[in-house]
């Protein structure tokens, strides 16, 4: 699209917002693979992390920032000069950087929060830009909790960060308490009442604890936002945010309502939402809009009569055009290492090395001996699994044998490898997981508390594999593990063991809303 001002820029904050969620901590190297899947999908600023948060986020932002040469690359800062020059820093190999910087402007934010007075707010937040102009000149400016601000003091302070240098202003409904309506007004008046507002793009941010976060962002393109700020799955914290996937398709749909379009290329949308889902184990519900498994499954017979006569009676939006490959079976025992390699390219995955592909190539070959039919979702979890593989791996699993018989007590037996060094763990249990599980422990005595067990079949059949996601709790830390196979005790043991390596591995992670980092 030429015209810039119909052209809606996304940025995704997945990485960032998204890894908020309780639970959805993510390693470096998942980050850099979903940073690669953001930039296939053309979004235009990907936001890595909050790099003074921890070694870790400056790490990751920093590798998403040398790996990304296509998107903007983001890092997030208070309006604190430690922050700005940690962003600074994290980002200083990126093709093209933006320092996101932040203060809040709420009266509840600024009086219990920051304990400071609004001018020397507006002080912090225009010091914050000039700092942040030195390392790039892309800038953007949040103030935070701006659903709750007063008009009149936004209009200053955004007018005063203009000036300093902010090329991007960020309306932030930091809590969700926003309604589609009242947040349109709200973007149409910063609009017309900053005197400087034409030097600046205007971008929403909205969370979803009303449920309305996709409804608040639309209404705010509605009004002259020209960025939305979302997140695949709609995932971040608390209710999440915008979910970048609906956001994208609405306006795709809509352009005769909203005038604008993106440039993702949405072909990629659903391949990155199972990655997304399958690397933080938030799995999506099944009547999830776009990416939902049922999203384009027709049940009522009336509705199955009217597609097969013409599609366009009951569906707005073509499967295909997400990303919805009908998973055809693609592959079996005798398909060859090219036949792989080019599927896999098609479903959004390329191998930087040969040693990887064939790692990848092994893992199908050794599916395909025991599961006749291999499904494009069977391909995906392979990719999934082996990037579950990147953590530090302390505990290996060598071997599961369980033992289950009518009236008796299911027992397990788990070999694992702890450093090089072999150890075996036995236990019974109420049912088969249960046992492999408490057998594990019996080598480990890791102290977590199991706080989530799901198993989802990832093809339909009973060869099909099951991937399962397991969610740890030890001292407030929580981390998720998945295994996929076809035999659902192994693939249970699997997510585990991956769940233990991620527990056992160290953190130093804080919030960004946090006042201490
Ligand atoms: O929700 C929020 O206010 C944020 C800011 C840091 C933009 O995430
Ligand atoms: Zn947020």
């Amino acid at each position: 699209m030429s015209d810039m001002s119909k052209k809606l820029i996304i940025f995704d904050t997945t990485l960032r917002d998204g890894e908020q969620s309780p639970g959805a901590s993510m390693t470096r190297e998942e980050k850099v693979r979903i940073a690669k899947s953001l930039e296939k999908m053309k979004v235009d600023i990907i936001e890595a992390g909050f790099p003074i948060a921890s070694q870790g986020d400056f790490e990751s932002v920093k590798a998403v920032a040398e790996a990304i040469k296509d998107s903007t690359v983001c890092g997030l800062a208070r309006a604190l000069d430690k922050d700005i020059d940690r962003a600074g820093e994290a980002l200083k190999n990126a093709n093209r950087a933006r320092i996101h910087t932040f203060i809040a402007t709420s009266p509840i934010h600024m009086k219990m929060k920051l304990r400071m007075e609004p001018d020397a707010v507006i002080e912090q937040a225009v010091a914050a830009v000039k700092r942040a102009r030195k390392y790039t000149d892309d800038v953007e400016f949040s103030p935070e909790d701006a659903g709750r601000s007063d008009l009149d003091f936004l209009c200053r302070i955004l007018e005063a960060v203009i000036d300093a240098g902010a090329t991007t202003l960020n309306i932030p409904d930091t809590v969700g308490y926003n309604v589609p309506d009242q947040f349109g007004k709200l973007i149409h008046s910063l609009r017309e009442n900053i005197p400087n507002s034409d030097k600046a793009i205007f971008s929403v941010h909205c969370h979803n604890d009303l449920g309305l976060a996709v409804a608040n962002s639309l209404s705010a393109v509605m009004n002259g936002a020209r960025q939305v700020e979302c997140t695949i799955n709609g995932l971040g914290e608390r209710a999440g945010n915008a979910s970048l996937e609906e956001v994208v398709m609405a306006v795709k749909t809509r352009q005769d309502i909203f005038k604008c379009d993106t440039s993702i290329a949405t072909q990629f949308i659903v391949p990155t939402s199972r990655l997304v889902s399958g690397i933080t184990g938030f799995a999506v519900q099944p009547n999830k809009a776009i990416v939902g498994a049922n999203a384009f499954a027709h049940e009522s017979g009336i509705h199955q009569d009217g597609v097969l006569k013409n599609r366009e009676t009951y569906e707005i939006m073509r499967a295909e055009d997400v990303g919805w490959a009908a998973n055809r079976m693609v592959l079996g025992k005798h398909s060859g290492r090219n036949a792989f390699k080019t599927r896999m390219k098609e479903l959004g995955t390329t191998f930087e090395t040969e040693e990887a592909l064939n790692k990848a190539f092994g893992r199908f070959k050794t599916l395909a001996d025991k599961k006749h039919e291999i499904f494009d979702n069977d391909l995906q979890s392979l990719v999934t699994e082996a990037s579950q593989n990147m953590v530090n791996e302390f505990v290996k699993l060598r071997s599961v044998k369980v033992c289950s018989e009518t009236g008796e007590v299911p027992n397990a037996i788990v070999t694992l490898s702890i450093n090089g060094e072999e150890q075996v763990g036995e236990s019974v249990g109420s049912g088969v997981v249960d046992a492999t599980f408490k057998a594990i422990e019996t080598v480990i005595s890791s102290d977590s508390e199991l706080q989530l067990y799901s198993v989802n079949a990832i093809t339909s059949g009973t060869d099909a594999q099951g991937e399962v996601t397991v969610r740890l709790e030890k001292a407030g830390r929580i981390v998720n593990g998945q295994g996929a196979d076809i035999d659902i005790v192994i693939a249970s043991a699997k997510a585990y063991v991956n769940a233990l390596n991620k527990l056992l591995t160290p953190y130093d992670k804080a919030h960004p809303q946090q006042g201490d980092v």
